[in-house]
């Protein structure tokens, strides 16, 4: 068994789609926001896939990112429950960020406050609060918004 990660194609839409089904409960995109994301303008999309020993592939996690100018959005990241805290996000996150250019030079985020998982995640990741915006989401939690530098003299060294 290995964990390979690769660009996302059009054709993984069906299967992000199934993992945000999992674990995005009423903020699931659809399969067609989905198919947007992974190939819309200015994304990067990353998937994680598992690969059996007989070499069959499943899709097991996602990241999107959006870039304008020097600020980088992480709009997703998801790993499939049975794959979590093996250290699959975390190289989804490296590899997305490696496909970005020098100019950018911060990455953003917003995190559900009540999404220990995700905070716990972020903070692990060097992302650190910078603003908190009350009631946002349709259900009345808060969103934490979240930044991380990039490039030079960023002071976050892991990953
Ligand atoms: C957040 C998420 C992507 C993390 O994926 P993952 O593959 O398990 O993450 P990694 O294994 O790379 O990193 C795990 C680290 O994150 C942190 N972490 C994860 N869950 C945590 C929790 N409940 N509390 C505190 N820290 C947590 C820890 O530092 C953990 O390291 P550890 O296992 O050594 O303690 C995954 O939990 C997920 O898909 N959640 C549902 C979707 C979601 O909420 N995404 C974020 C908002 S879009």
């Amino acid at each position: 068994m290995s964990i390979v990660i690769r660009p996302a194609v059009v054709s993984d839409a069906v299967a992000v789609a199934r993992l945000e089904a999992e674990l995005m409960g009423p903020d699931a995109w659809s399969e067609s926001a989905v198919r947007d994301e992974l190939t819309g303008p200015l994304r990067c999309a990353i998937v994680a896939d598992h690969v059996s020993d007989r070499g069959r592939a499943r899709l097991v996690g996602c990241a999107v990112l959006l870039v304008v100018g020097d600020t980088a959005d992480l709009q997703r990241i998801v790993v499939a429950r049975s794959h979590q805290r093996r250290g699959i996000a975390g190289r989804l996150l490296g590899r997305v960020l490696e496909e970005v250019g020098d100019e950018v030079r911060r990455v953003l985020l917003e995190v559900r406050a009540d999404n220990a998982d995700g905070v716990g995640f972020y903070l692990r990741n060097g992302f650190t609060e910078i603003a908190r915006r009350t009631a946002y989401y349709a259900d009345g939690a808060d969103a934490i918004v979240m930044q991380r530098p990039l490039g030079p003299g960023a002071q976050y060294a892991g990953g």
